[in-house]
């Protein structure tokens, strides 16, 4: 066997890897006119993730509504229900597309979700947990200032 015929095939392999690679860390993105990196999505995926972030803004409602009337059991029902649990329906198509540093600030928002209904369902005091809250919305800035969807067709 000729040596090229090794190598070829090698060379192929480890073209692949460092793509795949390069994708996993990047994702689907390119700089952005307004500074930001935009992640580019097809219409189907932005529209799951813009209703996700809708969610996400309804639950800081439901949150802050619970912390006024003194409700515990408020905060906790509405942090839980965007724990960790609830990050297992996002397609796939839309994961390989987000970038390792995009996804590296959304698993503690939604960790943080699940440790502000366990400090709620402890009995925490209203001020401690609205802190643990303006912690979550600084997670919430931090990823707005850095990246933005865009679509493609
Ligand atoms: C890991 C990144 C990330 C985190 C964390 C994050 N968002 Fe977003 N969110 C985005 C991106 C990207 C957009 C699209 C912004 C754009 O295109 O200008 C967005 C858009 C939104 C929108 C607009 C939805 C629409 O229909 O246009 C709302 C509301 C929102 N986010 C709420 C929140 C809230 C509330 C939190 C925190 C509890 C949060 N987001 C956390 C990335 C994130």
């Amino acid at each position: 066997m000729k040596k090229w015929m090794v190598a070829a095939p090698v060379a192929l392999w480890v073209v692949t890897v460092a793509a795949a690679g390069y994708v996993f860390v990047r994702g689907h993105t390119i700089p952005a006119t307004d500074g930001r990196t935009t992640v580019l999505l097809q219409p189907g995926e932005r529209d799951f993730v813009l209703s996700e972030m809708r969610l996400l803004l309804g639950v800081v409602k439901d949150i802050t509504g619970g912390l006024a009337e003194g409700s515990n059991a408020k905060v906790a029902a509405a942090a839980r229900s965007v724990g960790m649990a609830a990050t297992h329906d996002a397609p796939s198509s839309l994961l390989a597309k987000l970038p390792l540093d995009f996804k590296r600030m959304a698993m503690p928002l939604h960790g943080g979700f699940d440790d502000l209904a366990a400090a709620a369902e402890r009995g925490e005091t209203p001020a401690a947990l609205a802190g643990r809250l303006g912690e979550q919305l600084g997670r919430c800035n931090q990823c707005h200032s850095a990246y933005r969807f865009d679509q493609v067709q």
